[in-house]
This record gives C-alpha cells, sequence and structure tokens, in this order.
C-alpha cells in the first residue's frame, strides 16, 4: 500500500447546515480507518454557525473541527449559493483536491459541487437519488442539479436508483451502500441524554413527562410550513390540539422561532402541555426520539431516525423523498390535514400506529462501506493501485 498523499490529491469532505453534520461524522472516521483513501479534509462553509445548529452538534458527533471554514452565513438561495461557490474556488484550486465530496440536499451542497465539476474534479455526492417530485422545495433543485453533476453517487434506499437511471444517470456510477444517518444513530444511542433531563434542563419541569400516553417530540422548520403566517398559525393550532392528548416537546428551530415572534403567534405556545425548547444537541434528540410514543416532524432525518428506532412519525408535508420509510418504516405523510392527524395520533396512542421494520442496509455500517469503495475508485480514477 502507498502513502495515501503521495499518490493522489486529497478528498474535501463538505458540510455546511445540521443535516450534513450526522453523515460527515461516521464517514471521516471510516476514512481515516482505511488505509486506501487519501487525506480527507473538513470544509465547512459556514451556513449554519448558532453554538445550537453548529458547535454543539460537532461535540455531540465527535467532528473534528473543519479545516477550513468559509463562513458564509445566512442569505437569499442566490447570495447564499453564489457566496459559498465564490470562497470555496480558491479552496479548490489550493488544495488541488483528487474529489469533493458533499451530502445531503442543502445550498452548500450544491454550490460545491459546481464550483468542483467546472475545475474537472470529481464530485460524489453521498445521499443522492432521493426525489420528492416537489420542485417548491428548495432541496429538490439541490438533489436534482447536484446528480446531475455527480461523478459517483451513493444512495440509501433503492428506489433512488429508479429516480436517476429516469434523469438519465448510468446504472455503473450509482452505488447502493444503506444510510449514514443510522451509523450516527447507533453511535449516539448508548449516549442519548434522558427526556427529563434535556426538559429539565431547559427551565421546564419534567413532571409533564409523566403523562400515561407518554409524549410526542416536534420538529419543524421546512418554508412550507413556517414561512406564511396563516399556515404557521394553522400548524400551531394543530400542534395545541395534539398537545391536549400527549404532551409534546417541541425544540425550535431558529427560523421557525423567527417567524413565530414576527407574526406575533408567542401567544400560541403558552400551552403548558406544549414544552417549547431551544434547538437541542443530537445526543438530547435521540434520547427525546428512542422514547417518544410518536414524532411529528418535517424533517428528512428524523422520518430516518424513527423508522430506524421503530417509533411512529407523523410528517406534515404533502410528500417524501424518502419513501422507504412509508413503504417499510414507521412513517405516515399527514401533510397539514387536522382530522387526519388526530385520527393518527388517536390510532397511534391506542396502541395502533406503524412498528415497520428496518431497511437494507441501514445498519449502522455504512461509512466503512463507502470508504472502501471510494478508495479504490480514487486509485482507479488516478490510474494507480490501490
Ligand atoms: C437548511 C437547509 C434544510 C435543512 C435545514 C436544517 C437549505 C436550502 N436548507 O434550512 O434543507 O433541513 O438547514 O436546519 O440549505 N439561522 C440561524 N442560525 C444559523 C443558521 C440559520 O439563526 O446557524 C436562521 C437564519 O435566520 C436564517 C434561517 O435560520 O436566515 C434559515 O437558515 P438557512 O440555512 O437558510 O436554512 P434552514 O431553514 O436552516
Amino acid at each position: 500500500m502507498k502513502p495515501r498523499e503521495a499518490i493522489i490529491g486529497p478528498v474535501l469532505c463538505v458540510v455546511g447546515a445540521r443535516p450534513n453534520y450526522m453523515k460527515m461524522a461516521p464517514l471521516l472516521r471510516a476514512f481515516a480507518a482505511e488505509p486506501s483513501m487519501p487525506r480527507a479534509v473538513l470544509v465547512h462553509t459556514g451556513q449554519h454557525y448558532d453554538y445550537a445548529l453548529n458547535d454543539r452538534l460537532f461535540i455531540d458527533l465527535q467532528l473534528p473541527s473543519p479545516d477550513i471554514n468559509l463562513e458564509v452565513g445566512s442569505g437569499t438561495h442566490a447570495v447564499q449559493t453564489a457566496e459559498v461557490m465564490k470562497r470555496f474556488e480558491p479552496v479548490v484550486d489550493d488544495l488541488k483536491p483528487s474529489a469533493v465530496l458533499v451530502v445531503g440536499d442543502v445550498n452548500s451542497t450544491l454550490a460545491c459541487s459546481l464550483v468542483a465539476a467546472k475545475k474537472s474534479v470529481a464530485v460524489i455526492h453521498v445521499e443522492a437519488g432521493l426525489r420528492s417530485f416537489d420542485r417548491a422545495m428548495p432541496e429538490e433543485i439541490n438533489r436534482v442539479l447536484t446528480d446531475q453533476i455527480a461523478d459517483l453517487l451513493y444512495t440509501t434506499e433503492r428506489s433512488a436508483h429508479d429516480n436517476l437511471a429516469r434523469e438519465g444517470i448510468a446504472a455503473e456510477r450509482v452505488v447502493f451502500v444503506g444510510n449514514l444517518m443510522i451509523d450516527s444513530l447507533h453511535a449516539a444511542l448508548p449516549k442519548a441524554v434522558a427526556p427529563e433531563e434535556t426538559v429539565r434542563r431547559a427551565g421546564a419541569d419534567p413532571a409533564v413527562l409523566r403523562d400515561p400516553k407518554g409524549f410526542g417530540v416536534v420538529t419543524l422548520h421546512r418554508p412550507s410550513n413556517v414561512d406564511d403566517p396563516a399556515t404557521l398559525r394553522e400548524v400551531l393550532g394543530i400542534l395545541g390540539e395534539v398537545a391536549q392528548r400527549l404532551p409534546l416537546v417541541w425544540p425550535i428551530h431558529p427560523r421557525t422561532r423567527a417567524n413565530i415572534e414576527r407574526n406575533g403567534l408567542g401567544h400560541l405556545l403558552g400551552n403548558p402541555r406544549l414544552i417549547c425548547l431551544p434547538p437541542q444537541g443530537y445526543l438530547e434528540m435521540v434520547g427525546l426520539m428512542s422514547r417518544a410514543a410518536l414524532a411529528l416532524t418535517d424533517s428528512g432525518g428524523v422520518q430516518e431516525e424513527t423508522t430506524a428506532l421503530g417509533v411512529p412519525c407523523l410528517t406534515m408535508r404533502a410528500n417524501t423523498e424518502r419513501p422507504i420509510t412509508i413503504e417499510q418504516g414507521t412513517n405516515t405523510l399527514v401533510g397539514r390535514e387536522r382530522t387526519r392527524i388526530l385520527a393518527c395520533v388517536d390510532e397511534i396512542l391506542a396502541g395502533g400506529g406503524k412498528r415497520g421494520r428496518v431497511p437494507e442496509l441501514w445498519d449502522g455500517r455504512t461509512a466503512g462501506r463507502i470508504a472502501s469503495h471510494l478508495g479504490a475508485w480514487l486509485h482507479t480514477r488516478a490510474g494507480v493501485a490501490a
């Protein structure tokens, strides 16, 4: 085996926003343990920068500090994407990577892929091929475009292969490896923080969690649910009604919190059975999800994590790019249909609800599969023996 750096350039591993970190953490550990992999350089675009959305998750996931931080911060989609591109280009020029590896579907994912592709640097997309078929979601645009310019695409479920084939992407570029989120979930479960402790630390009374029905966990941050004031009011009304059935614990995303305050809807949070927390760390979230009677969410990651945990999940969206969580897992799409949501909650509390099964290769060993495949792929591409 040749020394890593001497043969092929480093792999720039890009993160930008919260859902990227759970995927990158196990991957970096597996890369460090895989002799055929060149050096990995962690690049943070700075899309997320708050302690709660960023630093705390780095600690929980034992992610190393980024080697490079582009510090782009918030902005409109165009500004944010353009700023990442402008700041990432000189990094690529400087480090001459053999590949740029991106995960998921956030603005940073597309921005860095575009820079790399135009410089003929290989683009590796992890979590490729997922489709909601809803172009009103910024993430869907990011997914479709990133996949089109990626050289190597790793997938979490087999439906992704059909989507990519339909879009003309050659099958030999696509590899089914499973779901990195579950690698992180398995690593976190033994260290998860008890929900009582999470609620107490946030200054709320944990006694409410002793309700005989248990408690539900809520996460909501999609623009389609939280940006329009009338929609947001409707969502908060539904949460209030669900909270009459079982207490809810809701770590509120900054985007959602800002919209609640801007639109004068704060009074709708004044319900003792709706426990509102600041954004939580990963170990707190895993603790909440693993003990919850149900989850009510619009997050992609929570749909996957609850499926792996066997916890019923009601997804407040019209669609999902993760159909396996519905077909095999515990997920049900409920949109914002009040009566449907309440009926589903009642069914779950009566002992029904989906239990599901864990999908193929969601086994906590995806990072190792990617590391050994990618190491060999990079050597083949560079024309040297691994
Ligand atoms: C982004 C991703 C979304 C992902 C989500 C997880 C895109 C298009 N969206 O959405 O796919 O599910 O992250 O959180 O990339 N803000 C803070 N602190 C921060 C970052 C953001 O307060 O550290 C606030 C700012 O007001 C900002 C707003 O949140 O304007 C939205 O942030 P942004 O990164 O644009 O999108 P998210 O809604 O977080």
